[in-house]
């Protein structure tokens, strides 16, 4: 199960609670579920009502959730996320830029406060560019998630490195106008992800870290423009994670939102030579395609989305080819029960009924 930011932490201390236990454990016949990503400081959150993984409260929430997954049998990794230029001042600790490789603003959007104190989709404001001990201060905010982790009971950790967040702000040479030790080549582009994968690594082992990458060809996406040397740039990132031997690495094909173009097969082909960890796939899959690319060898693991949000059996309906329900997408980020834990199981119901 890909994570799935749902906006349903309790307030205003962005904890998991019994609610989100619920979500999570009627899930638990995924083979994994990654939770929702989950901001590593106050100053790492672009979205209201998104839990995060440094307080003492948020990793009591999150202890409801792992054992709740885990008494049904499931397992489950938490995403450790900083959002970056995806922000505004509003969603900052001391009302201060947010935080990215530059001062260059995001095409997009975050979830914020509007005019009349409503959660709405709001610009983006433009981005500080953080300074090396700042950099440094991050990556230890990394590796304190990864202990809070531990603490609140997840099997792993996966390390956010996609969809236009703060550490895919670095590797972007369209985001990235750096001089400095992180920006210019390739290899400076790739230091915070590597650093800060090696702050989660001192905490977890290699064997239960996994990274998720979306490389994208050039085009605009909100939030996220692909850039010219993406395949180079990433390619030297799966290399370097490999030879930290991070268990795997989860790459997000674009092509899933706004038929953006993304890497195709050969690209996928060319990562299987130069990683020996596990590759998962996601975007777009349906239990067919799954079976065919696990079959061919292009991936070790097919990740699934927002089939998830409307069915929490997904797993059995593929295996008994039971018709999917569809999500109502009015209440995927709305807060509460509604469109959350009521969508039913297949079970007991008749077949496609949802
Ligand atoms: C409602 C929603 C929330 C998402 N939240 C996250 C997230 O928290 N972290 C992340 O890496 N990707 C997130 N994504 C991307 C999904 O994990 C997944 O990669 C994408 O939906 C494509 O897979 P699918 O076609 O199976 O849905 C989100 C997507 C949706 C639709």
């Amino acid at each position: 199960m890909a994570p799935l930011t749902r906006c349903r932490a309790k307030q205003p201390s962005d904890a998991p609670w019994s609610l989100n236990a619920e979500y999570y454990a009627q899930r638990a016949g995924a083979g994994l579920i990654i939770a929702e990503a989950s901001q590593i400081s106050l100053a790492a959150r672009g979205y209201l009502m998104t839990p995060g993984m440094y307080s003492v409260e948020q990793v009591e929430g999150w202890r409801l959730v792992t054992d709740a997954v885990h008494a049904k049998g499931g397992r489950i990794q938490a995403q450790l996320w900083h959002c970056g230029r995806i922000s505004r001042r509003s969603l900052q600790p001391d009302g201060r830029a947010p935080a990215s490789s530059s001062t260059k603003r995001a095409n997009g959007t975050c979830l914020a406060y509007d005019a009349e104190g409503k959660p709405a989709r709001m610009p983006c404001d433009e981005p500080r560019a953080l300074t090396i001990p700042e950099i440094a201060e991050i990556v230890e905010q990394y590796r304190h998630a990864a202990q809070c982790a531990k603490e609140a009971g997840f099997d792993g950790v996966q390390v956010h490195s996609a969809n236009g967040y703060l550490l895919e702000q670095f590797m972007s040479s369209v985001c990235n106008d750096r001089t400095d030790a992180y920006g210019g080549s390739i290899e400076n582009r790739n230091r915070f992800l590597l650093e800060a994968v090696r702050a989660v690594i001192s905490v977890w082992g290699a064997d239960r870290v996994g990274v998720r990458l979306s490389p994208k060809v050039p085009g605009d996406a909100p939030n996220h423009e692909g850039f010219p040397d993406w395949r180079e740039q990433y390619l030297h990132a799966i290399r370097a994670l490999g030879a930290e031997s991070v268990s795997y690495v989860d790459l997000v094909n674009y092509a899933w939102a706004h038929s953006l173009p993304s890497f195709d097969d050969s690209f996928v082909r060319e990562v299987r030579t130069i990683f020996r960890g596990a590759l998962m796939l996601s975007g777009g899959y349906t239990g067919e395609r799954a079976e065919e690319h696990i079959a061919a060898g292009l991936c070790d693991f097919a990740v699934f989305g927002r089939p998830f949000i409307a069915n929490p059996d997904l797993p059995e309906r593929i295996r008994r080819n039971i018709p999917l329900a569809k999500a109502n997408e009015a209440t995927v980020y709305s807060g509460g029960v509604e469109g959350y834990t009521d969508y039913p199981a297949a079970e007991g119901a008749p077949a496609g009924a949802a």
